[in-house]
């Protein structure tokens, strides 16, 4: 079976901790057998702008020895120019895996459903599984044992929060989330995350007060407040999320020395505020760590 990465929902506790160790293992030695993928390329199907997750997986390719090909939005104008289906059937004829960053989820569904070759999900408006994944590396080389750490995520509950509050329930490890109402996390999403962490004696609370979601924890994890796509409820996006920035004084609720986490792109004065400049901040370890998931994950998909 092909081994796509469409949300991290379709992964066991064990491929979810399998990648993160071949991850942690390339972070200590960065190449895998040389030239491993010498014949192996991967499309970068993308709707949206990127910086950590294009860059991330084209050096990732890179070190493994294969090629990679960026496909803008301009190049294939998927589901406008030809169908989904179409666009896969063709790309999967041609090249062994494909990463696609799409606006709808579904489309990243479609994607791997009439694609031959394994395909990746490089953010949807659902779901951002390799950030998720990267994320969880990141808290784990803080906090050894992870069935011990507090994640508290404060802010809008989107497709980074959905893969976060997943992976952290698959994994035993507590989440506490803090939204404005209305804001919530993708229901289904929850319904899953709450019932895997019930099985794994941990916890996705939610709450609408962002002080009370913050106590606690040893890290304290935001993300912008208008993601892309949603351009047009900017303005009220800004009114509605404007006490839920993470700034000291929220971080005083939390444990002394909590990290601070941000998938970035941040936009400092809106959702976070200088605080991710500081000492606590691990926002670029987590940004690196992007880049040897992104190796494991394609391994994966590969191998
Ligand atoms: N965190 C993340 O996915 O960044 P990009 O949008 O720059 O890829
Ligand atoms: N929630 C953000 C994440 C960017 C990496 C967005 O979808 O724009």
């Amino acid at each position: 079976m092909k081994k796509d990465l469409i949300s991290i929902a379709d992964l066991t506790t064990k491929e979810i901790n399998e990648i993160i160790d071949v991850a942690a293992k390339l972070k200590e030695k960065p190449f895998a057998k040389k030239g491993l993928f010498w014949d192996k390329t991967l499309a970068l199907l993308f709707q949206k702008p990127s910086n950590r997750t294009r860059i991330s997986l084209e050096v990732a390719m890179t070190h493994l020895g294969g090629h990679t090909m960026y496909l803008s939005p301009r190049e294939i104008e998927m589901g406008a120019r030809e169908p989904v289906k179409d666009v896969a059937r063709v790309i999967s004829r041609y090249v062994d895996v494909i990463v696609a960053r799409v606006f709808y989820h579904q489309d990243v569904v479609d994607l791997a459903k009439y694609s031959d070759v394994p395909v990746i999900n490089g953010l949807s408006d659902l779901a951002h599984p390799c950030q998720a994944l990267a994320d969880l590396m990141t808290i784990k080389e803080k906090f050894k044992n992870l069935k011990k750490a507090v994640v508290s995520y404060i802010g809008d509950g989107n497709n980074v929060l959905n893969s976060l509050m997943v992976v952290c329930a698959k994994t035993g490890v507590r989440i506490k989330i803090g939204t404005p109402k209305g804001y919530e996390p993708d229901a289904e999403m929850l319904k899953i995350a709450m019932s895997v962490a019930k099985k794994n004696k941990s916890s996705v609370e939610l709450y609408n007060d962002p002080k009370e979601a913050a106590k606690g924890a040893d890290v304290v994890y935001t993300d912008v407040w208008v993601s892309m796509g949603q351009e047009d409820e900017r303005e009220k996006r800004l009114k509605d999320f404007r006490a839920y920035q993470v700034n000291d004084e929220l971080l005083s609720k939390a444990n002394k020395n909590a990290i601070i986490m941000h998938c970035l792109p941040a936009h400092r004065g809106e959702e976070i505020s200088d605080c991710i400049d500081g000492k606590n901040s691990v926002v670029f370890d987590q940004a690196e760590n992007r880049m040897h998931v992104a190796k494991a994950v394609l391994l994966r998909a590969l191998s």
